[in-house]
């Protein structure tokens, strides 16, 4: 049942809910990929309908190379999502990008393996060989990047996402391999995300929240599960802002 859905959102870690939607609904979903991570919750938000899907379920029980990347996206674009926005939990590596960042990066170096990445992967779908030079949507991003600057909530214009395949955290020589790579942000949820949106002719930008340094990017020796979280709680709370900054007449 397609509906008119202004914007869709899927959560990372720390966001398994978008706080302040009203006239909710939730929708059970099957694709042709299988079942999304979760239900995906609508609601109103002023006058803008909002749709929410949380990527590692509500309960945060799906690990990032076992999500169904493909049943989600499909699933909020049969629901009616034309733009849709992903917020990831990332460590920074750029020395701008420490931990409670916000960050709406530019560029994706692609470093998962196993994931299925495409939704040609089946018997007898046509091959497409989609244009990714630009992975994110550019006119989203300036609209993520506008809504910010009106909301008050300092965002880094730009940088590349490295998408690791998790999920144990990087070693230090693997981040100072994609330091030299150019990537400035780590995650493990970016891809095969992007690519499949692009497929389906989504609008789609990412939104990346610094929860950490990344290995060896920080003083402490250790990265401590306590302070991602910590530091998540506070980075996530700027993300309603945003949105509803996104969606408010300007
Ligand atoms: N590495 C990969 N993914 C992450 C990190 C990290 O340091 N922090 C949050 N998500």
């Amino acid at each position: 049942m397609p509906m008119t859905i202004d914007l869709a959102l899927i959560g990372g870690t720390g966001l398994y809910r978008f706080p302040g939607l009203e006239d909710v609904s939730e929708h059970v979903l099957e694709t042709p990929w299988g079942k999304p991570s979760d239900v995906i919750v609508s609601g109103r938000l002023g006058s803008c309908r909002v749709a929410f899907l949380a990527r590692h379920g509500r309960g945060h029980d799906i690990l990032p190379h076992k999500v169904n990347y493909r049943a989600n996206l499909h699933a909020l674009k049969q629901i009616g999502a034309i733009r849709v926005i992903g917020v990831n939990a990332v460590g920074g590596i750029r020395g701008d990008m420490g931990p409670r960042v916000v960050v709406v990066p530019d560029q994706i170096i692609d470093y998962t393996h196993g994931r299925i990445t495409s939704f040609c992967d089946a018997e007898g779908v046509e091959v497409r060989h989609i244009d990714f030079s630009e992975p994110y949507t550019q006119a989203l991003r300036r609209d993520l990047l506008d809504a910010a600057s009106r909301a008050g909530v300092a965002v880094v214009d730009g940088g590349c996402y490295g998408a690791t395949q998790g999920p144990r955290l990087e070693t230090r020589a693997e981040i100072a391999r994609m330091r030299r790579d150019g990537c400035d942000l780590v995650g493990m949820t970016g891809m095969p995300e992007a690519t499949l949106a692009r497929e389906l002719d989504l609008d789609y930008a990412c939104l990346a929240l610094v929860a950490n340094w990344a290995a060896g990017c920080g003083d402490e020796g250790e990265i401590s599960l306590d302070e991602i979280f910590a530091n998540l709680e506070q980075v996530t709370a700027q993300v309603p802002p945003i949105i509803t900054a996104m969606l408010s007449p300007s």
